[in-house]
């Protein structure tokens, strides 16, 4: 396992009761596991036995909406703390304890892939590499939901995370709204929507995509 990988399962071992209480306190500018979860199932008309993936889970509500809609679930977290939040959260969910880097499944294997706050957590490059897996896991005509913060430059290195009492540094990229736009249409994914969440009380402004795996021919999407 890369060090940042390292770095960060400690970091989120050690911030997995808070993110729990999280879950269960949801801040007054936080977006619903609702809202969150229906802005990727809203785009599959047929919704039966849909295989749906979520990497870094994290405490697990995302995975429990999706399990609740009839969902196959699979989960990667890479910190042991957040697994065992995420089995109780969503019993019927299989969760996978360990590196997404280093995990592998089949191509076109999933409906949905949802990445919640995560893909800030990988250097470029690293991210680079996990996108062009994602879009070889999903299948044609699948969609994936990825998020981050904006900020003014993208750049990435280590640093305190701001909003939590502990006092830990973990890796983090911050990404600049149009970079993370370009990213992820370079990653082969066209991006049908961008929601926006304005968390006043935490100072911190999102972008979510979604994105489809199209077929294209002639230079065409079809
Ligand atoms: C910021 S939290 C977000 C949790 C959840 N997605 C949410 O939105 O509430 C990031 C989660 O990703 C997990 N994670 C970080 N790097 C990972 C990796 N390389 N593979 C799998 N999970 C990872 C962390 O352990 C943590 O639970």
């Amino acid at each position: 396992m890369k060090e940042f990988a390292q770095t960060n399962r400690i970091v989120y071992d050690a911030l997995a009761r808070e993110y729990a209480f999280r879950r269960d306190n949801l801040g007054q500018y936080s977006e619903s596991t609702e809202y969150l979860g229906y802005s990727l199932l809203k785009n599959v008309s047929d919704r039966s036995h849909l295989q749906v993936m979520e990497i870094g889970p994290g405490a697990g509500q995302i995975l429990r909406y999706f399990e609740d809609n009839g969902c196959r679930t699979i989960g990667v977290e890479l910190s042991q703390e957040m697994c065992c939040l995420c089995r109780t959260q969503s019993p019927n969910s299989i969760i996978i304890n360990g590196d997404i880097c280093e995990v592998n499944f089949g191509i076109e294997q999933f409906d949905l892939i949802y990445m919640g706050a995560i893909i800030h957590l990988f250097p470029l490059q690293d991210a680079k590499i996990l996108m062009k897996k994602v879009w070889t896991w999903l299948k044609y005509n699948g969609y994936i939901f990825v998020n981050t913060t904006c900020h003014a430059k993208s750049y990435e290195g280590y640093s305190r995370k701001q909003d939590y009492p502990s006092e830990i540094n973990r890796f983090r990229r911050y990404w600049r709204e149009d970079d993370f736009e370009q990213f992820i249409s370079e990653s082969g994914f066209s991006v049908k929507e961008k929601l926006y969440t304005d968390e006043k009380d935490r100072m911190k402004k999102w972008v979510a995509l979604i994105g489809k795996k199209e077929i294209i021919h002639n230079n065409e999407t079809i």
